[in-house]
């Protein structure tokens, strides 16, 4: 079925029809540009539950959404996850186009299979670094090898496309940028390089001194590739190079050096069931008491989720120096 055009559009004319859903502030590592040593996470009640995730689904379906993605807090660390994966695929048949997936890889290798036959179209994995003590050191408790037994059985499982996220920080992995893009050369993946997001206090590292631009990492690409500027946009934050005689795709994530709004396409709903307009901003609609204030009264969250486009903001305004503006960490929003 073609997609339906979307009934969500904001006060300056954005069509919203991609929505992001964390399933879970959890995860089983602790990158330490997303969370601190010791995080706090939400109580299960305050979390939606699976099933209120499916109701969810089927109102930003409805509403002319066409894509879903789903990401966390690491999403397959959630107990049953599989089931909203098989239920949200369901929505293929009611205008959803593509259900897509952002993991950091630890379970792929149990999952990859069900997630394939669930009807996940992608995947976003994020890998850092191609060193293990290095990898350790990033995610503080991650094993690179098990990500990397995950990526292979994502393309065992018959996974095209998939995707690679870096997150580059001056002095910890910007010296990998090219043998992370050799690596997804060789393996026939994309690749995105993504400058680290002022989200959340984690006072582990300064991020002005981490700041490492994406024109940095495309000048130290450039110097083993030619990069090709590519003609496709997602409608997304992201800007995309091809390099002749592959099949790989470079993107770069840029959310200080690049403003990315005025074609922003999408809204998020943290793992509370708050509806975040904007990645930059807190201005929130709460969907959570919507869904359980009226149980199955679905035109009312329908209601709740076309009204909020009134407050989708321009635009974000990260700042490096100082304090974080934004108080929620990734996991609660989602990447
Ligand atoms: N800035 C940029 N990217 C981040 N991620 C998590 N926290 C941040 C941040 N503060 C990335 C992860 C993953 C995706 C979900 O978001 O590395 O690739
Ligand atoms: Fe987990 Fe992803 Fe955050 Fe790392 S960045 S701690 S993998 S949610």
């Amino acid at each position: 079925m073609p997609p339906s055009p979307t009934s969500l559009v904001d006060r300056f004319g954005r069509r919203v029809n991609y929505v992001r859903f964390s399933v879970t502030d959890r995860c089983d590592f602790r990158c330490l540009y997303c969370m601190s040593e010791q995080m706090t996470f939400l109580s299960r009640a305050r979390v939606l539950t699976l099933e209120e995730l499916a109701t969810l689904g089927r109102a930003f379906v409805d509403l002319g959404a066409h894509k879903i993605r789903i990401t966390g807090g690491e999403p397959l660390v959630r107990q049953n996850v599989l089931w909203l994966f098989r239920k949200l695929g369901q929505l293929r048949e009611h205008g959803l186009a593509e259900l897509v997936l952002t993991t950091n890889g630890s379970q792929l290798e149990r999952y990859a299979a069900d997630l394939q036959a669930a009807g996940v179209a992608r995947l976003n994995i994020s890998l850092d670094s191609l060193n293990p003590d290095r990898f350790r050191r990033i995610t503080r408790v991650g094993e690179l090898d098990t990500v990397l037994r995950g990526i292979r059985a994502a393309q065992t499982a018959g996974f095209q496309r998939l995707k690679l996220n870096a997150v580059i920080l001056k002095g910890r992995n910007h010296d990998e940028v090219t043998d992370l893009a050799r690596f997804a050369i060789d393996n026939g993946l994309d690749i995105s390089y993504i400058e680290e997001m002022p989200l959340g206090v984690i006072g582990d590292h300064d991020r002005a001194e981490a700041y490492y631009s994406s024109d940095a990492i495309r000048a130290d690409l450039a110097q083993t590739f030619t990069l090709i500027p590519s003609t496709e946009n997602t409608g997304g934050p992201s800007r995309y190079y091809r390099i002749p005689g592959s099949a790989t795709h470079i993107g770069f994530i840029s959310p200080h050096s690049h403003n990315f709004c005025g074609d922003c396409n999408r809204v998020r709903v943290s793992a509370e069931g708050r509806l975040l307009l904007c990645l930059g901003h807190e201005h929130s609609v709460d969907l959570r008491q919507v869904l359980r204030a009226h149980p199955g009264h679905h035109e009312r969250l329908k209601q709740a989720i076309i009204a909020a486009m009134a407050i989708k903001p321009r635009g974000h305004e990260f700042q490096l120096g100082g304090q974080s503006v934004i108080l929620r960490h990734m996991s609660h929003t989602g990447g």
